[in-house]
């Protein structure tokens, strides 16, 4: 042991700074973050390295639908850890064959194929789709298609991003897989005349998160379901982040009772605990896919099942779609009444909520940062929009507690 006496190193401001400053140095540039450190969490509320509280407004893009560290959920996950964590697809483990059966008898489909993150689960569906379209439509080889909608997010593969209409997310990460003609969102019309014979599916958010929170017109998704069954093309539902009751619903699909052959789901599926990705879709169209076609060595690990079991049993039990329908129309409500002037519109289902601004008061993420100071995080979906999307478990005295910073910040926002 030395025994030579360090020169006291200099006191960084706080520990804030401290992390941002290892952050920056040591870590990939490929997110913007809010500059708050998170150390702790409880509910819907977190709290930084410094002490600071903060009510959390975003909820880890809803996979935190249940709110931070929900006792049963942590309980399922430390049972599990005691048990066994991982064991790959080459055995079998005591929780996956479960979990299928209990997110099948929810969500009314017949077979899962679990992966990890959303984006795996947006690729599995691909494939699944295009396989689907050679054996059972008679898509000549090679030529199958998933029309999909512009202004989609849905995760940042090569792939995926090969069907983005953002630019940033395109720029220097071409070439890209092609077979994904672009349609408007929201347009029936437009997806019934770009449909060939060989268009497999039609992949679509039922509500646009990423690109502003946008709503389609009402009945969009029925007008969307009987063109795809009329043509034989398997109807895609990306609930990634809509699913799991953020919309009011179960499933936002449920709003225009337009229901799709398969779903990709993820986020709040793994509890916000862990990723837990999957499609869900028949045992036909699941049939396309034999033994060494797809998976992932952790996919479908029983740590992961384990804590989405307990998931699925929060959804059933909990009514957070009641929640989320009744506190989402309390808060739009509040944020309208306040006829802010930089507010263009306010828009959303259930607690997935977005504020657009107008130009003139600067980009959203400015009142992010203002929200922020205030103790309330949130996020910018798209330049101009903020997102409000809260744990669902938020209490109607959070959102009066948030309003009494969010509105005079929002009312009285100078113009750039
Ligand atoms: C609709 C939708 N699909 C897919 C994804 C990708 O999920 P992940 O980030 O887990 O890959 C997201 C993530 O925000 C999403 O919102």
């Amino acid at each position: 042991m030395s025994t030579t006496v360090a020169a006291p190193a200099q006191k960084p401001a706080n520990k804030t700074t401290e992390i941002l400053t290892i952050s920056d140095a040591y870590g990939a540039h490929n997110y913007h973050p809010l500059p708050v450190v998170i150390e702790s969490a409880k509910g819907c509320y977190v709290t930084d390295v410094d002490g600071k509280k903060y009510l959390d407004m975003l909820a880890a893009y809803s996979a935190l639908n249940f709110g931070y560290s929900h006792p049963r959920l942590i309980e399922a996950a430390k049972r599990q850890l005691d048990k066994v964590t991982l064991t790959s697809r080459a055995f079998h483990n005591d929780q996956l064959g479960p979990f299928c059966k209990e997110l099948c008898e929810l969500t009314g489909y017949e077979s899962v194929l679990p992966m990890n993150s959303g984006a795996e689960a947006v690729e599995t569906a691909i494939k699944a789709a295009r396989k689907w379209g050679y054996l059972q439509k008679g898509i000549e080889e090679n030529k199958a298609e998933v029309i999909c909608a512009k202004g989609n997010f849905h995760g940042r593969t090569t792939t995926i991003v090969s069907f983005s209409t953002d630019a940033q997310y395109r720029k220097g990460f071409g070439p890209f897989t092609p077979g994904f003609p672009l349609v408007a969102f929201g347009d029936a019309a437009e997806l019934e005349r770009t449909i060939t014979k060989n268009t497999a599916a039609f992949l679509v958010e039922p509500i646009q998160a990423e690109s502003g929170i946008l709503v389609p017109p009402d009945g969009y998704m029925k007008q969307v379901r009987d063109i795809c069954t009329k043509h034989n093309v398997l109807l895609i539902a990306d609930e990634i982040q809509t699913g799991l009751c953020r919309t009011g619903d179960l499933f936002a699909w449920q709003h225009d009772g337009a229901r799709p052959d398969m779903m990709t789901l993820g986020k709040a599926l793994g509890g916000g605990i862990l990723p837990l990705s999957c499609i869900v879709t028949s045992r036909k169209i699941m049939s396309v896919f034999t033994p060494g076609d797809h998976g992932s060595t952790f996919g479908g690990n029983p740590f992961a099942c384990a804590v989405g079991r307990e998931a699925i049993n929060l959804i059933k039990t909990m009514g957070l779609g009641q929640r989320a329908k009744d506190l989402g129309e309390y808060f739009r409500s509040k944020l309208k009444a306040l006829n802010a002037a930089p507010i263009k519109e306010v828009r959303g289902r259930g607690l997935l909520i977005g504020v657009q601004i107008k130009p003139e008061y600067g980009n959203a993420r400015r009142f992010c940062e203002a929200f922020m100071k205030e103790g309330i995080l949130c996020k910018d979906a798209h330049e101009d929009v903020i997102r409000f999307a809260p744990p669902l478990v938020i209490e109607k005295s959070d959102i009066d507690w948030a309003m009494d910073r969010i509105g005079p910040i929002l009312t009285e926002m100078p113009r750039v």
